[in-house]
């Protein structure tokens, strides 16, 4: 059993595949956290992993133990106004008004398997031995009943929470607060690491050391958004990449979130996650309930890298679903870059034609198809295609794409409204609104009231009868603009700092029934690129457009930081064209391709419009990457060398068995008289040879990780090609017997 109680210390042991969680009960009847870290034996001695003493000015619960305080104790799910004076774990106010809480241990469960979380995604198992759950149930005698849920994982470092609140009072309680988890630690020796960045810029690698007092990232926007990502990582001093101790929190929600690390007066750390407190409150009338999304907790004494590997593998095959979790995701050619808005049958049709030839698999649409949108000024919601550009409609382009041998795939945006749009003319209150106050616009629309049913519904019938009509297997779900004027004019004065999170749960059932109802197709979102790369979106959709950018030399940046939560399974990667219409920068056609081979895999530029020489480049790549694909998509990621320490960039993925690898080395600006550059593989068997396809070189899986790969040497051509942004993807393939 991965979870014990022992009834004589009052202390759980929760142990995950290598990693143990323990907290105990204390005599308040308040749990205290204990351990969090590298397994411990059974039973662990409670009494020597906490120190709880009185310090001047400390708070006395007991009179009778003048010693005993919560103010410095690590607790589990910390309450508020009665001792403990940092962060609270959730906030209630009671029907007089005052607003503290005391949460008393009443019980708790152990079951096998991992329950489902009502309306809100998260990790599951495919069978009750995968994982086992603690619920601990605790009370507030004012009227409050929490359950807070644990599953651990069997094979994976994993430690999965969520809070389950119940108003148990006789009138409403009004939560102003109430995040998923809360996990205190009894030193601060940690550089924390956040995905911070901007539109372009997803998701960079950010770190700082912690300090004394509270240290946040949130999202406001009503998104998890391109600013900041709902994950924190605490790494030890002294951890790298490779090694060392790595605590993650990653948070499965899309929408307002608040991830924050407080470092108390004796240096010891509180880390939060969950729902945004800033414009939050939920009314819980009498017997009712509100469920937190869930915090994924991982933890790795491998370094980073061991701490991503540990995500990858869980959000592909336990957070991602569908038919096309497991399966080879096609390489696709999309239109954005290419035409913007500017495009008739005959110029998709030619494209695609071209496509064809080179080994595409699928062609999408974007934006620009349906209403009368030939800029971004017009028609979102207005879901029936534009005959002047596609005169036999999407069921004619998608049988003509279909009878060259290749799938058709379509953009949607079907959470916004363009007050240029015949849906607005009927129904100008389903956008979010303040009725009488100014609708702020951004990129020109406004964005639907997902919190009303009736819009929920709406908004699933017109895009099932698109989805109905033409022969579509692919689906963009973009989502281009932040939230203002929040507000529900269907909830009264009291409730309306509900709304982001109604939104939310709207959200989370127009994708469950629109996934379920078309399984055949493959969903991708996207947000502006990566507005919205969040665990709450791989639950509906296993792959996301990872940004606008889609400049090589930037791309190595956000796919680089994207990776240190998200596999490259679910990484939307493509080829633009030069000048690179984000950037201006000019790069060769090699070093877009080796970067984008590194995620799901495709183009996004004209391809009626390129030479003979990147033709066949292309065609190169693409044969290529359909080889590599599976291991791509299925392997273990490991990141040798950061974008953001150097001028090179390299990381490598490994098959399950080790016999397989393909490894990905940049060199952003040219150098005159190079050093000898080497690259120290990791993740392969000492004991085997790996062939170097494409070369004349045999090497024992020892060396290439403990000596290194001899770049210049190996690959010659990086040596010879002059100029800036030069790469190399090699193939190493494991020797028979050997
Ligand atoms: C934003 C997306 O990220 C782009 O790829 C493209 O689909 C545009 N929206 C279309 O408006």
């Amino acid at each position: 059993m991965a979870i014990t109680y022992d009834s004589d210390q009052r202390i759980f042991h929760l142990r995950a595949a290598h990693c143990s969680y323990v907290f105990q009960i204390q005599k308040n009847q308040q749990l205290a956290h204990l351990h969090w870290g590298r397994p411990l034996q059974e039973p662990a001695d409670a009494a020597s992993l906490i120190t709880i003493e009185g310090r001047p000015f400390s708070t006395q619960l007991d009179p009778e133990d003048q010693g005993f305080t919560t103010e410095f104790m690590p607790q589990e799910f910390p309450a508020f106004g009665s001792g403990d004076f940092r962060q609270p774990a959730f906030e209630a106010v009671w029907s007089d008004g005052s607003r503290v809480t005391d949460l008393q241990y009443q019980g708790h469960e152990i079951l096998p398997g991992k329950p489902q979380l009502g309306g809100l995604p998260a990790v599951y198992v495919e069978s009750a031995a995968e994982a086992d759950t603690l619920l601990v149930h605790l009370a507030d005698e004012a009227g409050l009943a929490v359950t807070l849920q644990y599953s651990v994982f069997a094979e994976a470092n994993v430690i999965t929470r969520s809070v389950l609140l119940r108003s148990t009072a006789q009138e409403p309680i009004i939560l102003d607060r109430a995040l998923s988890t809360s996990v205190d630690f009894t030193d601060s020796d940690f550089r924390l690491l956040q995905l911070s960045g901007a539109w372009g810029r997803e998701r960079m690698v950010t770190e700082r050391s912690l300090t004394q007092g509270l240290q946040a990232i949130e999202s406001a926007r009503g998104a998890s958004s391109h600013q900041q990502n709902p994950f924190l990582a605490l790494q030890r001093s002294g951890s790298d990449e490779h090694q060392g101790e790595v605590f993650g929190f990653s948070l499965v929600y899309s929408g307002n979130f608040l991830a924050q690390v407080e470092v108390d007066p004796f240096l010891q750390t509180r880390v939060q996650l969950g729902i945004n407190p800033r414009d939050f409150s939920w009314q819980l009338d009498p017997g009712e309930t509100l469920q937190t999304p869930e915090v994924v907790l991982a933890f790795s004494d491998q370094g980073l890298n061991g701490l991503s590997q540990t995500y990858h593998r869980l959000y592909r095959t336990r957070l991602a679903r569908g038919a096309f979790r497991d399966e080879p995701r096609p390489i696709l050619i999309n239109n954005w870059e290419a035409t913007y808005f500017d495009f008739d049958e005959e110029k998709i049709l030619a494209i695609a034609r071209q496509a064809q030839t080179l080994g595409v698999e699928l062609f999408v649409l974007d934006d620009g198809w349906f209403g009368q949108r030939d800029d971004d000024h017009t028609s979102l919601g207005d879901w029936f295609v534009d005959t002047r550009k596609l005169p036999d409609g999407l069921g004619g382009l998608g049988t003509k794409i279909n009878q060259l041998g290749m799938k058709f795939g379509l953009w949607f945006e079907p959470e916004m409204i363009s007050p240029v749009s015949e849906l607005y003319r009927k129904h100008p209150d389903w956008c979010i609104h303040i009725p009488g106050r100014r609708r702020t616009l951004s990129r020109n629309q406004l964005t639907l009231n997902l919190a009303r049913t009736e819009v929920q519904d709406y908004i699933i019938e017109q895009i099932s009868s698109v989805l109905q009509s033409a022969p579509i297997e692919y689906v963009k779900w973009d989502m281009n603009r932040h939230m203002t004027e929040v507000f529900n004019p269907e909830l009264p004065a009291s409730r309306q700092r509900e709304t982001g999170h109604r939104y939310m749960l709207g959200l989370y059932r127009v994708l469950e029934e629109i996934t379920s109802r078309f399984p055949h197709i493959l969903f991708e979102s996207c947000s502006g690129g990566g507005g919205r790369f969040d665990p709450g979106m791989l639950h509906y959709m296993p792959q996301t457009w990872t940004s606008d950018n889609t400049d090589a030399v930037e791309r190595l940046k956000i796919q680089y930081g994207t990776s240190v939560v998200y596999p490259l399974s679910s990484m939307g990667a493509h080829v633009s064209a030069v000048p690179n219409h984000q950037t201006g920068r000019i790069t060769p056609m090699e070093i877009r391709g080796h970067v984008s081979m590194f995620g799901n895999f495709g183009y996004e530029l004209d391809l009626t419009e390129l030479n003979a020489a990147d033709l066949e480049c292309i065609k190169q790549q693409i044969a290529e990457y359909k080889a590599v694909r599976q291991l791509v998509q299925q392997g273990t990621f490991i990141r040798l060398l950061s974008p953001f320490a150097g001028n090179e960039t390299a990381w490598l993925v490994v098959s399950e068995d080790q016999n397989d690898a393909y490894v990905g080395y940049y060199r952003v600006l040219a150098e005159p008289n190079p050093r000898h550059y080497k690259v120290k593989l990791k993740g392969l068997d000492p004991h085997k040879r790996y062939r170097i396809e494409g070369t004349q070189w045999s090497l024992g899986g020892d060396q290439l990780m403990y000596a290194g790969l001899n770049i210049y040497q190996i690959a010659r051509e990086i040596r010879r090609r002059r100029g800036d942004f030069t790469s190399v993807a090699l193939r190493l393939r494991a020797e028979e017997g050997r």
